[in-house]
């Protein structure tokens, strides 16, 4: 018998955090630490979203909302659930809920060396707006991707 998947994108806690930086330790060289996503989780100012599937967090995306403007900040999806549209659903409903608060532009940096977030970023319309150089530690450019929210 087909099991259906039970997928809840809900605010991260404390007791997540654990689950978050083992996924940020297998996504980036230079990965944020239990301190930052614990201060991420204590800032009013920030979301941080985690991606449930059948309970286990599965990925996680933090953006902010400036006025206008969503802010992508982070976002990684744990390797074994990767290429089934998870950071696509992250993002739309990210893009929904800054239509809610009246932003209408959703801006973020990229490393111009990752190319499946560049290839995920293009598949949801965003476009290269700009270039910050030695935007990362390593000193790799950062390209600037924008789009609209309608
Ligand atoms: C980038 C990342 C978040 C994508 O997550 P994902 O859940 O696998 O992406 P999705 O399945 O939603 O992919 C949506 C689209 O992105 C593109 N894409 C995603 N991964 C890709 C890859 N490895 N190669 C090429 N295109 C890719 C495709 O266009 C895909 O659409 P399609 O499947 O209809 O062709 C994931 O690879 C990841 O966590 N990477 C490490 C962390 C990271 O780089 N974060 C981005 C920081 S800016």
């Amino acid at each position: 018998m087909e099991t259906k998947n039970i997928i809840k994108i809900c605010e991260v806690s404390e007791k997540d955090v654990h689950d978050v930086t083992k996924i940020e330790n297998d996504s980036f060289a230079y990965p944020w630490s239990v301190e930052i996503f614990c201060d991420i989780v204590n800032d009013n100012n920030q979301y941080f979203w985690k991606l449930e599937i059948n309970s286990e967090i599965a990925g996680y995306l933090i953006f902010q909302i400036q006025r206008v403007e969503v802010h992508v900040a982070n976002i990684a999806i744990s390797s074994k659930f990767r290429k089934q549209g998870f950071a696509r659903l992250l993002l739309t409903e990210c893009m929904k809920y800054g239509l809610t608060q009246h932003a209408v532009i959703i801006n973020l940096e990229v490393n111009e060396n990752n190319s499946a977030a560049i290839f995920l970023y293009k598949s949801l319309n965003f476009r290269i707006i700009g270039k910050s150089e030695k935007y990362y530690e390593n000193n790799d450019n950062a390209l600037i991707l924008s789009r609209n929210l309608k």
